[in-house]
Parts: C-alpha cells; sequence; structure tokens
C-alpha cells in the first residue's frame, strides 16, 4: 500500500470522499482508500458510481451486517480490504500490474537459471495479482495470505495456484525446504519491525532453493500509520540494507527500482531485491 500526499488532488474530491467514509463506514477515510475513490472521481468516475462503491465495500457491508463495530479492526487486527492491495482505480491498476509482472518476470528469468522449477511461493499474496505469474516457472505455486476474503477472491479468478489463508504469515503451513523459489511483494513493508523480520525468518525455513526476491519500499522517509502496533495498519520503507541483514546468510544480487504507473504522484515506491542463497 502506497499512500500519496492528499494535497495532490482537488480539495473538493477529497472532502467528498471523506464525508463519505464518516457516513458508510464511521471512520476517517485511510491514506489508500482515499486515494483509490479520489482517483476514480479524477480519471471519470461519477459521484454517484463512488458512493455506490463504497457502500458495497466489504467493509460497508459488514458494518450493514453487523452494527457499528465495523470499520474496527476485525479480531486482533487491522482487517486488510480490496482497495488497501493496490491504491489506484482500475485503469491504473491495470497499468501497474503489467510493468509489474514484467519487471517480476524479467528478473525470475535473469536469475533462475533451471528455468523452470518445482515449486515456488508467494507471502502476503493478496488476492494472487502476482502470484499467478509464479505458474509461468514452477510446476507448483502457493499463495499464502491472511485475510480470508483475499483467499476465496484469489481461488475464484485463478487457476493453478494453490492458496493458503494462514492466521499469521510468521507460521506459513509449509514444511521446511519446501519452494525453489519464494516472493514477497509490498508485504513486509506493512508489517512492524519484529513481525517483518519474523516473516523474512519463516520464508528462508520454507525456501530450499537459492533465490528469493522481495519488492518492499526502501525509502527509510517513507512512513505512516501505527508502526508500534502489530494489530494495526502501516508502511514502512526500509533501506535495502535492513533487508540484506534480515536475509542473511543470503546475499543480494541485483536491486532495481520498482515501477509503476507514468503519473503515481511519487518517483521512488521500492525496489526489486533479489537475494541468492550465499554462504553461511
Ligand atoms: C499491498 S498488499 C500486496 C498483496 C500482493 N502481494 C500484491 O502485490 O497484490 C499487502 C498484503 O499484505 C497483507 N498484510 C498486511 N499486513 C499484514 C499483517 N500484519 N499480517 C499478515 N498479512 C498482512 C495484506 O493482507 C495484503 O495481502
Amino acid at each position: 500500500m502506497v499512500s500519496p500526499e492528499r494535497t495532490s488532488v482537488p480539495e473538493s474530491d477529497v472532502e467528498f470522499v471523506e464525508d463519505l467514509y464518516l457516513r458508510l463506514l464511521g471512520r476517517p477515510a485511510d491514506d489508500a482508500g482515499l486515494q483509490w475513490w479520489v482517483s476514480a472521481l479524477r480519471s471519470g468516475t461519477s459521484h454517484v458510481d463512488v458512493a455506490i462503491g463504497l457502500a458495497q465495500s466489504p467493509e460497508a457491508i459488514a458494518r450493514t451486517n453487523h452494527g457499528s463495530g465495523a470499520g474496527q479492526p476485525t479480531g486482533s487486527h487491522h482487517s486488510w480490504a480490496f482497495e488497501d492491495v493496490v491504491d489506484a482505480d482500475p485503469t491504473r491498476l491495470s497499468a501497474r500490474t503489467y510493468l509489474e509482472q514484467r519487471d517480476l518476470r524479467r528478473l525470475i528469468e535473469a536469475h533462475l537459471p533451471e528455468g523452470r522449477v518445482a515449486s515456488a511461493c508467494e507471502i502476503g499474496c493478496g488476492f494472487g495479482r502476482m502470484t499467478v505469474l509464479l505458474t509461468e516457472f514452477a510446476d507448483e505455486v502457493v499463495g499464502f495470505e491472511r485475510e480470508k476474503e483475499f483467499v476465496e477472491r484469489a481461488r475464484s479468478i485463478h487457476r493453478g495456484v494453490d492458496f493458503r489463508q494462514v492466521e499469521s504469515l510468521s507460521h506459513l503451513s509449509a514444511e521446511n525446504d519446501s519452494f525453489d523459489l519464494a516472493v514477497t511483494f509490498t508485504v513486509l513493508q506493512h508489517l512492524v519491525n519484529a513481525q517483518a523480520f519474523e516473516v523474512v525468518g519463516e520464508l528462508k525455513r520454507v525456501l530450499r532453493g537459492d533465490v528469493a526476491i522481495l519488492v518492499e519500499e526502501t525509502d527509510p522517509d517513507h512512513v505512516s500509520g501505527s508502526v508500534d502496533d502489530p494489530g494495526g495498519a502501516c508502511t514502512i520503507g526500509r533501506p535495502v540494507e535492513v533487508y540484506q541483514d534480515w536475509m542473511h546468510p543470503f546475499v543480494l544480487v541485483e536491486a532495481t527500482p520498482r515501477e509503476i504507473e507514468a503519473d503515481y504522484p511519487r518517483a521512488d515506491v521500492g525496489e526489486y531485491m533479489v537475494f541468492r542463497r550465499g554462504s553461511a
């Protein structure tokens, strides 16, 4: 989740969306949601359609069904909604996903000399947007995700991927040394430090192959949300050196900037970091 400056859009659109959030969800708009709906308005979606869209969001429906408690963290954690996964309207989402799949494909081709491997996984796979790409390179592909709704959606829209719901990304339902390739895509950046460190450890536990690719925000100035609350929602840009340290004994063999749609308000949206197993 990446959250551009609110000042980059007309104030009236911002106010319209903020007001809808208060009335339909009973809470202030979060940055990603605000950007999502304001972008929709800017690309021609009518105000009525935005209102309908927000009213039909899982959070609004849950709130209607269960009373005013929804919109708050579910159980012990902040629940992710569909618009949190990619803060882009459908036109930008298609451009972004094209660019991201193109770049991930190029990196896998460059760093997986075997060409095709037996198994690959994505940790924190959302609704499988990037997981499906791994089927081009691996016979067995697993996507691990905490949010039940994402897993259900992923299962219904993608073929050939084993999507597994997990209680925590720190405890993956997989044996040691299960996968030849492991990927995280804009996931660790949303975990507080202790959690992110644990998930990196879990990634190394389930990886038997030599290559892992982490795609995360790396600008240390890009920090927002509840950075100390494991049950909250946050974005933490961590310098590449932090991931290098955490990934030891894997070594960084390539770092390349993440490129997304041309009109995204921030230039630096993180890096693709390719790690190779080194000697301990
Ligand atoms: C920006 S989305 C990326 C999803 C997917 N990798 C993609 O690129 O489309 C972030 C993902 O991290 C997951 N996530 C965020 N915070 C989490 C947490 N504390 N524990 C487990 N999963 C979390 C969300 O459920 C979501 O699937």
